[in-house]
């Protein structure tokens, strides 16, 4: 009587723990993935350096370092080609004042990368930074992720963020700090998990523990 009482109880106190593992991996498995982080961590305008000398000032060139950054415990990504777009803000409504194409890659899960390019600006039409101050560039990043967990991969996804870089008198980035570019309007992101669909691949996966 005693035994059999305790089998039942260890019975279903099994049955509870694998259930409960089985929530764990369904939701790791399905978890809504996390977008890569995207920061901008150095940006150099030569022209605009105040300490100027003949090769700066003919330098027309945009050096920058954008840092890539994938979250993801379980999913790894793949990137389409990556545009950076770079508005000069003083006259942001016109056209911009240089692109860039990081080509497609694969970044792996818990990765980070960095790109670090020099843009042309195409002549573009920059006023001096007058001493102690500085002026703004607005950086726009667009380009699609397919998330990949084991064997399983997302569609495309869009990625769409930018970033308002200051640069200071000496053609710096004006904050030490990496600056992160966010979405432009808020985004409704699906972080809250489909639980009927966790439930249903729970109990799937319990049933074939
Ligand atoms: C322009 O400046 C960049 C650094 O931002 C440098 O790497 C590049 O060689 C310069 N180009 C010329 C033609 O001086
Ligand atoms: C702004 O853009 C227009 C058209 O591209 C150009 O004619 C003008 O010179 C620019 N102004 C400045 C301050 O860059
Ligand atoms: C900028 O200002 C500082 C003091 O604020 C001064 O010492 C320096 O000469 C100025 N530089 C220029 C290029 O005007």
């Amino acid at each position: 009587m005693a035994d059999s009482r305790r089998g039942g109880f260890c019975g279903s106190c099994f049955s509870l723990i694998s259930f409960a593992i089985s929530i764990t991996l369904s939701y790791w498995l399905f978890k809504t993935p996390t977008k890569p982080s995207c920061s901008i961590q150095a940006f150099y305008v030569p022209v605009l350096n105040h300490a100027t000398n003949s090769a700066t000032a003919t330098n027309t060139t945009i050096y920058f370092d954008l840092k890539l950054e994938n979250r993801n415990q379980l999913k790894s990504v793949y990137y389409d080609p990556i545009t950076l777009t770079i508005y000069y803000v003083p006259n942001v409504t016109s056209v911009p004042i240089g692109s860039y194409t990081v080509p497609e890659f694969y970044q792996g899960r818990r990765k980070t990368t960095h790109r670090r390019e020099l843009v042309d600006t195409r002549g573009a039409d920059f006023r001096p930074v007058s001493n102690g101050s500085v002026v703004a560039f607005r950086i726009d990043l667009a380009t699609k992720v397919r998330f990949k967990t084991w064997w399983w991969k997302t569609g495309r996804k869009n990625l769409a963020v930018r970033a308002l870089v200051e640069v200071n008198d000496r053609g710096e980035k004006a904050d030490e700090k990496g600056i992160k570019l966010k979405s432009g309007a808020p985004e409704l992101e699906r972080h809250h998990l489909r639980v009927e669909l966790l439930v249903a691949f729970g109990v799937f996966f319990f049933v074939f523990i």
